[in-house]
């Protein structure tokens, strides 16, 4: 065993869109604002009381069908997420539950928008140690419980979803290299000020709307376009894959501009990069794993291909991972 292999993707977005037009009406803003600021035209909205683990638990399903196993041969769940079912127990007890997959161990990982990437590498590094042999890794996110709905700088921005992958052992490709990187110093551009241990849920949370995303939007930019830049060509050299031999990128969908600047920095063209962002939003972790199944999908994605996945999120946090599809 050298390696670890996706070998089965799912995903699962909640039925109700928002459009643009639709936040027109809520917000003071615009559809061309949001469409040229961000490239998003619409995102999905989880129902009241769909929880993290509920759209985990579609999207679940759909992987390990298309894995060719039964949730009783996981070993380990994986789940990404920001907006955990509760405080605790973990979203990945919750799925576990819902998906009889009683021989697995469960936890779940925060590193917001990189949460997925972060998961796969952790699911990649338990199977090569022999840990754990069949791997559900989750990105699942219910960011409009976390959304103010009247801060017009970030509401236009996120939408629900899940995406899900199943892991196993492989002999040859799979996953090659990853990178990844933090910087606790630069929380403050994104989080949410309230409802943890710092400033536990109280009516002065909620007046001030403390529970809600707060988000430095132009450093955050810039941010994500360097470290993003940086992760990919670290995690390139380290499987010593130039630039030109990478088959297709599949990015975290925070905004068009962001992909668009971290593309011409790495000279790669946009027929390389995996696009899904106008219809969803950013999804936190849910946007590279919902991305990543979509490419399979729509066969973007094919049996030898050289997949790279490249992340930022809160925290700050970054990475990424090459793999050789098979
Ligand atoms: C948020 C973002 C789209 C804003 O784009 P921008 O070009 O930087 O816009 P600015 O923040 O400079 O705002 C420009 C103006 O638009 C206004 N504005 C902000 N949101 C608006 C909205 N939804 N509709 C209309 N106007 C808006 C601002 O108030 C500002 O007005 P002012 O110049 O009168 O003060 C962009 O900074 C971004 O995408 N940042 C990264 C966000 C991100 O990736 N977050 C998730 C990380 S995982």
């Amino acid at each position: 065993m050298k390696s670890a292999k996706i070998i089965g993707l799912g995903k699962y977005l909640p039925a109700k869109r928002l459009t643009n037009f639709d936040l027109e009406k809520m917000v003071n803003t615009t559809d061309e604002w949001i469409r040229t600021r961000s490239g998003i035209k619409e995102r999905r909205i989880a129902a009241y009381g769909e929880a993290a683990s509920h759209l985990a638990y579609k999207a679940s399903k759909i992987a390990i069908k298309r894995a060719g196993i039964k949730a009783e041969d996981l070993d380990l769940i994986i789940v990404a997420t920001v907006t955990p079912d509760s405080t605790f127990p973990s979203t990945a007890c919750y799925l576990q539950s819902h998906l009889k997959a009683k021989n697995a161990t469960c936890f779940d990982i925060s590193a917001a928008c990189a949460g997925f990437v972060y998961g796969l590498i952790n699911a990649w590094h338990f199977i090569v140690s022999g840990m754990h042999k069949n791997i559900l890794v989750v990105g699942s996110e219910v960011i409009s419980t976390l959304t103010d709905w009247k801060d017009r700088s970030t509401c236009v921005l996120f939408g629900d979803g899940a995406g899900a992958a199943v892991l196993t052992a492989t002999k040859s490709g799979g996953f090659l290299s990853s990178h990844t990187g933090s910087d606790g110093s630069q929380s403050d551009i994104l989080f949410v000020p309230g409802g943890g241990s710092r400033k536990p849920i109280s009516k002065e949370v909620v007046d001030k709307r403390l529970h809600f995303i707060r988000m430095k939007g132009n450093e955050l930019f810039r941010t994500a376009v360097r470290t993003m830049v940086v992760t990919a060509k670290a995690a390139l050299k380290k499987a010593k894959i130039k630039t030109k031999d990478i088959d297709l990128v599949v990015p975290h969908q925070a905004n068009k501009r962001i992909i668009d600047a971290v593309a011409k920095r790495l000279k790669l063209p946009m027929n390389k990069i995996f696009l899904n962002l106008s219809r969803y939003g950013n999804m936190s972790s849910a946007s590279t794993a919902v991305a990543l199944c979509e490419a399979w999908e729509k066969k973007r994605i094919k049996k030898g291909d050289i997949v790279l996945l490249d992340a930022f999120g809160a925290g700050l946090v970054w990475g990424s991972c090459v793999i050789k599809w098979i």
